[in-house]
């Protein structure tokens, strides 16, 4: 199986029972399509209607300063009022907002009224330690309650944050905190991980002392094992939160809607991540009416998303959209098959699931240990399913279908970016499913695919995805970097305006959209977004590497993975010593999810005549297929 090379099933259909339909908040979504478009911006103002706003907003959209487009001009918000504070003046007050299981077993559960009052003690830790409206705040945590208090707590007082997943190390976490220019970080001991304990805090330390800007750790104990505290740095949050200035009352900052809310840093053609923007009332609108339509989600339902608040996913549909519509959300810390490959299974059952959002890579690693594991538990609390962050392989996508969903739930391959700030073509439960499409774009959103003049392809054919007019959701900027925002996104289509989501797709005869994947730099392993950039730079900053290229080839479970190419430096020895340093290396310097399963010593790398080097060439050699057109390789 290769992304790239599954062909879409011809006339494989799936329809979402008539119970499913009539009763989900969308039953038409052809009739809502054309709704929305037919004007766009009233559609979102009557989205906005449904959220709560300090002041109502003067202008929907402001396009004057194209591409940096404005949404909800005027108004006054902030996301916790949303999220929070409006539910806790209704009987949803006593209702569970999240229910929390580590991965040695330890359970917690949070009602509304007690995660506002714990999240107000947590804004009041920060005040405490000087973070003001506008400073931006790093968190690096594993998955547990805390780390969902810490980002509402930023957004409570203003302040803006920047969560770096907890599967990067030193130098990607100091890079992050450098370009955010974080004096405050948040982090805990340790995590949880197959029952083993990742040393987080070491990590904050080592980066910390590569990035001096820092002046206070927040440590959240989890693990409780031995960790260095630095006097004056470093405080444990259970001593700050036990001081009289935590109170469990905190007053709200009044934000613009325009104002940031946070910065997720993500992967792109450079070396350098982009710290991607997101701002407190047009993601709070695009976000809620997203999870609502997509996921159908009532009040009655147990939501899992079972992606990492570290990642956009996490952001938009753990932690804050599901608490703006008042759902229930479960979050569980660790591995899938910890202690068992029945682990997701049994907590489906245990805790009346009824909707899990999953990835294709998730899938796959729990299918191939068998169908025996699901079997043995009742999953009949799920009404739906959904992938995100990968095209779904169909072969994955009826595994899902039938052996977890028994053939009554359907799926929601939901297509999206951090970009985005969400879904952006997707199923409904009222759209029929073609497994391995995402379907079709989301009301309001006007997408397209393009050749590279801008023409629309014929249906079955290879071109750029484009999103062709602005939605709330999008990103604003990146930060510190508003020409690289110009450049990366809005110069490809600069005539016509469209936003380029650096994505190829094609379209099938009934405009059903078929994702085939990246089409820049970017490598997508496990779901999770690298650049080649990241790990070459990584490997070159091995005394051994004078020169590396890295690759993406496909992998039947992880999607793909990465081969590196490396020129050593003279008076160094390629062998499987150095192999093992150069991968540990990347462990400790990039993280876990970037380390190459292969490492091949080369004496050149194909390069072009003007020096870029040719991915496509190497990517043929490693899968050994033809290599194409060589005309442009240099000598
Ligand atoms: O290539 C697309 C792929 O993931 C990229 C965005 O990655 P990231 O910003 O990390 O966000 C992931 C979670 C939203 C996209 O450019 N992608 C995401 N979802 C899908 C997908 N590819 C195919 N099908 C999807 N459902």
């Amino acid at each position: 199986m290769t992304q790239q090379e599954f062909a879409p099933p011809v006339g494989e259909w799936y329809y979402p029972s008539e119970d499913i339909v009539n009763n989900a908040h969308v039953p038409d979504y052809e009739a809502l399509y054309r709704e929305a478009m037919a004007d766009v911006e009233s559609f979102w103002a009557r989205r906005a209607d449904s959220l709560e706003w300090y002041q109502r907003w003067d202008s929907v959209l402001d396009s004057s300063n194209a591409p940096f487009f404005k949404w909800f001009v005027g108004g006054k918000t902030n996301i916790a009022l949303n999220a929070l504070d409006r539910h806790v003046k209704t009987w949803r007050r006593n209702k569970l907002a999240l229910i929390w299981e580590g991965e040695p077993g330890d359970r917690r559960t949070y009602s509304y009224w007690k995660l506002y009052r714990e999240v107000n003690k947590f804004s009041n830790v920060l005040k405490s330690l000087g973070v003001r409206k506008g400073d931006r705040v790093t968190i690096y945590m594993g998955r547990i309650p805390e780390l969902v208090m810490a980002m509402l707590a930023c957004a409570k007082i203003g302040a803006v944050h920047s969560v770096v997943y907890g599967g990067f190390s030193e130098q990607a976490l100091a890079d992050r905190i450098e370009d955010a220019q974080s004096r405050v970080i948040i982090t805990t001991d340790g995590a949880w991980l197959r029952g083993n304990i990742v040393r987080l805090k070491d990590v904050v330390d080592e980066a910390v002392r590569r990035s001096p800007v820092v002046e206070s750790v927040i440590v959240v104990k989890r693990t409780g094992h031995e960790v260095k505290m630095e006097q004056g740095r470093d405080y444990w949050f259970h001593d700050l939160v036990a001081l009289p200035i935590a109170s469990p009352i905190c007053e709200t900052e009044v934000m613009d809607a325009e104002d940031p809310l946070f910065i997720l840093y993500t992967s792109g053609t450079t070396g350098k991540p982009k710290g991607i923007l997101h701002t407190h009332g047009g993601y709070s609108v695009y976000t809620s009416t997203t999870l609502q339509w997509v996921f159908d989600l009532k009040d009655d339902d147990r939501w899992w998303c079972a992606a990492d608040p570290g990642w956009i996913t996490g952001h938009s549909y753990i932690v804050y959209s599901p608490l703006i519509l008042g759902a229930t959300s479960f979050l569980y810390e660790g591995a899938p098959n910890f202690p068992y490959p029945n682990r997701w299974w049994r907590m489906v059952e245990e805790y009346g699931i009824t909707i899990l959002y999953t990835a294709p890579t998730a899938i796959r690693g729990l299918m191939r240990f068998g169908d025996a594991w699901p079997n043995r538990h009742d999953l009949s609390s799920l009404r739906l399913l959904g992938s995100v962050g990968e095209p779904i392989n169909p072969e994955a996508w009826r595994w899902f279908h039938k052996v977890i969903g028994k053939e009554r739930c359907p799926i929601m391959d939901t297509w999206w970016q951090t970009e985005t700030g969400g879904f952006m073509i997707t199923p409904m439960p009222s759209v029929g499913l073609k497994p391995g499409s995402a379907t079709r774009p989301f009301p309001g959103i006007d997408v397209d695919v393009v050749d590279e003049h801008g023409q629309s392809v014929a249906a079955g054919v290879d071109g750029n995805l484009v999103i062709k007019t602005p939605w709330p959701g999008m990103l604003r900027t990146i930060y510190g970097d508003p020409e690289r925002f110009v450049a990366q996104y809005w110069t490809a289509y600069k005539a016509q305006g469209w936003y380029l989501t650096g994505d190829s797709a094609r379209k099938d005869e009934d405009g059903y959209i078929w994702i085939i994947g990246r089409n820049d730099d970017v490598i997508k392993v496990s779901g999770y977004r690298l650049g080649t950039a990241e790990v070459e730079s990584g490997l070159v900053s091995h005394p051994a590497v004078a020169e590396s290229a890295v690759i993406g080839v496909p992998d039947e479970v992880r999607g793909n993975v990465i081969y590196a190419y490396c020129i050593l430096r003279a008076g160094f020895q390629g062998n499987d010593t150095l192999r093992d340093q150069l991968k540990e290396h990347i462990r400790h310097e990039v993280g876990p999810i970037a380390v190459p399963s292969k490492i091949e010593f080369v004496d050149v790398l194909p390069k072009t005549r003007s020096g870029k080097i040719m991915r496509r060439v190497l990517r043929a050699r490693a899968m050994g297929q033809p290599e194409g057109d060589l005309s442009t390789l240099e000598e």
